[in-house]
């Protein structure tokens, strides 16, 4: 086997602080039936929206190290907006592999999303402070103007594995008044935790507001990269789901698995425990 090939079916690595980055295992899941993924949910120290910048980019370092120094992966993808939007770069310059973020391509897909070129973004405290959506449409040459709220306390719901409950659609409605108030035609849920709330977001925003999530781009992103660098594995296998993605939890492995479970389904079959200083 040479060493393109070998390399090409080593695992794809997927973090998060949580359960958000399962959004964007389901979308590579689909989109790539050859490929078999690592996910770490780093839930001992979620959330990550409320951490100093300091502290997401330690943690993004280390789940990105043990990744690709201990698991092995061929490519690490920081499912997380609040870590790619505040550590991406040091992630690139760091680990030995390439590395795929959340926050451009979902931008990408807004932009041609809208009619009125009045996009919405939400986000973590942290993601909305970093500017990192603020400054993408004029460092990526986009013709949007871009209306961004932090939405504290989504995150919870969802880890709490509550995603329809009157209280996040009281809490949905106050975080989200000044992006109906601008009227945006286009919402993108720059919190990979956000997709499990779409129906409340929804509801809120809006039918004629389009949600754009990053989940799914972010899945492209992948397929174009291990494509370009022929990563994209080749084999014939007939896996069955629980043996496409290994997981690990920093948190409670038994929650995570039962809540997991209920957002990605049967692929997530079991959750080892992981530890970081
Ligand atoms: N799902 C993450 C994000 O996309 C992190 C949420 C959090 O831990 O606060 O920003």
């Amino acid at each position: 086997m040479s060493e393109g090939s070998s390399l090409a079916e080593l695992p794809i690595g997927i973090f998060d602080s949580g359960f958000g980055g399962l959004s964007v295992v389901r979308a590579v899941l689909d989109l790539l039936p050859a490929e078999e993924l690592v996910y770490i949910g780093d839930t001992g120290r979620y959330p990550y929206g409320s951490r100093s910048p300091e502290d997401v980019r330690k943690f993004a370092l280390q789940i990105g190290r043990y990744l690709a120094d201990e698991i092995g992966v061929k490519l690490v993808v920081a499912a997380c907006n609040t870590a790619s939007a505040v550590a991406l770069d040091d992630l690139a310059g760091d680990l030995p592999v390439p590395v795929v973020g959340v926050v451009e391509a979902g931008m990408r897909a807004a932009a041609k999303a809208t009619r009125n070129r009045r996009v919405g973004v939400i986000g973590t405290v942290a993601t909305v402070a970093s500017g990192a959506y603020q400054k993408l449409p004029s460092r990526l040459g986009l013709d949007v103007e871009v209306c961004c709220a932090a939405c504290p306390g989504f995150v919870e719901f969802v880890e709490r594995g509550e995603t329809d409950s009157d209280q996040v659609h009281v809490l949905a409605e106050r975080l989200l008044a000044p992006l109906v108030a601008a009227r945006v035609d286009t919402l993108l849920l720059g919190c990979t935790h956000y997709p499990y709330l779409a129906r409340t977001i929804g509801d809120v925003m809006g039918r004629q507001v389009v949600l754009v999530s990053s989940a799914e781009e972010t899945a492209f992103e992948v397929q174009a990269l291990t494509a370009s660098r022929r990563l994209g594995s080749n084999l014939q296998k007939a896996l069955e789901p629980g043996d496409r993605l290994r997981a690990f939890s920093s948190g409670d492995v038994t929650w995570f698995l039962e809540v997991g479970r209920r957002l990605l389904g049967p692929e997530l079959a079991e959750v080892r425990p992981i530890t970081f200083d």
